[in-house]
């Protein structure tokens, strides 16, 4: 297992590419199963999680070809099996995407359910719920859900999800794509990858209509063909490199990007001292030397501030000027990374689903781990900005979500290095 070794202490200065969405390329990886014809999904990350989900197609008998551009040609025509077993789904949640694409296309489906989660419990009920309203029957055993469709076709109804959820209205999204008739999806999650997803579905001659409201509006239609779609650019890695560029006190400009994505994740490093200057796809933000002020935020579904930045922000107010509150509303278990940074010398109190970070001049190196992809980012982060060598452990977390990660910050003048254990 590979670790990271990271020197603190240089300011981030430079230029880095962002790759393509994580979070979009999984669903709609898993949405090239709807289709009749060929699917070539472009701008894909080479990250861990992607490769897992290009093996579950494969282990399906779906054909796949990759070029070296991680450009990826799906075609279902070859499919023999409707089954994603335990080994894969284990490594990775989001496989439960494919449900609903197989039950709509295929009429069943056999996947493993994901279990707990290192950031909460993290059920699947309203996917298998809104599934067994479209007219599915779902049994949940052996750790597997067996779903079939009665009569081979899916239909279209009216669904109240009670939670936002984001792979739920997507796995919902994708079925209702090819029910008979409409469905309706209210409280709907209005993620950026819920729209990527909807847009490539019209693209493959979907009737998508309403994605990044609450409310979709999906009429079902018999087919969906082969179409070519590229996936947006990763709102949450180009987050992770802006908020590295602050702790460290430095300058960079991120280049390839959506800046319209990430407007609550700006306003947070605006109020932390950052001068930014966007234009439509580059970010350049530059701390002009200073140490950031700490800031407070509250997590919750789009277009709020992504669960998927709080420990990034944690590290940065963790050296920041002043004392910042940092509140987890969306996952109960999503602050492993805060023990970590005490250990290197943070002042940072948890008290129930809020972390008081009082920022601290410098933080001291250690060897860290931690046991989820943004909690292990946000040490790297730690480690920027840490007198010494720390040592970041487990960092296959990192890979599943991070493309380059130590080739993009040395880009950046960091000093970090990647060591096998
Ligand atoms: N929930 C339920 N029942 C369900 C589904 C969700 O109670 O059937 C709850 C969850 O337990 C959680 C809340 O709803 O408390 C929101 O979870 P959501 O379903 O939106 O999360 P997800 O779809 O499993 C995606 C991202 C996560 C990101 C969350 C929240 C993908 C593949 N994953 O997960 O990304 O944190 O939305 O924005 O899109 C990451 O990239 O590091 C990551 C964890």
């Amino acid at each position: 297992m590979d670790r990271l070794i990271i020197t603190g202490g240089n300011r981030l200065d430079g230029d880095i590419r962002i790759s393509g969405s994580k979070n979009s390329s999984l669903p709609i990886l898993a949405a090239t199963l709807l289709a009749d014809g060929p699917v070539t999904v472009g701008n894909l990350p080479h990250l861990q999680d992607v490769t897992t989900l290009i093996e579950l197609l494969g282990r399906m008998g779906v054909h796949v070809t990759i070029d070296d551009r991680m450009n990826v040609e799906v075609n279902v025509s070859t499919i023999e099996e409707f089954h994603a077993p335990y080994e894969l789904v284990k490594t990775m949640r989001a496989s439960i995407l494919v449900l609903g694409p197989l039950l709509a296309h295929f009429g069943r489906a056999e996947v493993s359910l994901p279990g707990g989660c290192a950031i909460g419990t993290r059920p699947v009920d309203l996917h298998l719920r809104g599934l067994e309203a479209m007219g599915a029957e779902v049994e949940v055993a052996n750790g597997y859900v067996y779903a079939s469709v009665p009569g081979g076709r899916l239909k279209g109804t009216r669904l109240v999800l009670d939670t936002v959820t984001v792979t739920g209205t997507e796995n919902l999204m994708m079925a209702a794509a090819l029910a008979e008739g409409t469905t309706i999806i209210e409280n709907a999650a209005r993620e950026p990858e819920v729209v990527d997803l909807a847009d490539c579905l019209n693209k493959m001659g979907g009737h998508v209509q309403g994605a990044g409201t609450d409310t979709i509006t999906i009429e079902g239609v018999v087919s969906l063909s082969g179409t070519v779609h590229n996936v947006i650019p990763d709102r949450i890695e180009t987050g992770t490199y802006l908020v590295a560029a602050a702790a460290t006190s430095g300058r960079i400009r991120v280049k390839d990007t959506a800046p319209h994505l990430l407007d609550a994740v700006l306003q947070k490093l605006q109020e932390a001292g950052a001068k930014l200057t966007l234009d439509e796809t580059t970010i350049e933000l530059d701390m002009e030397g200073r140490r950031p002020k700490a800031i407070s935020l509250k997590t919750a579904p789009y277009p709020a501030m992504p669960t998927d930045m709080q420990a990034q922000f944690t590290a940065m107010n963790a050296v920041a000027e002043g004392t910042g509150t940092i509140t987890e509303t969306v996952f109960e278990n999503r602050f492993m990374h805060v023990q970590e940074m005490n250990r290197m010398g943070a002042d940072i109190q948890l008290q129930a689903n809020t972390a008081i970070c009082r920022g601290v001049d410098h933080l001291t190196a250690a060897p860290v781990m931690a046991t989820d992809l943004r909690a292990s980012a946000s040490l790297v982060l730690a480690g920027l900005v840490a007198e010494g060598d720390t040592i970041v452990d487990r960092i296959y977390h990192i890979d599943r979500g991070y493309e380059c990660i130590e080739e993009k910050l040395q880009l950046l003048g960091a000093s970090i290095r990647r060591v096998p254990a």
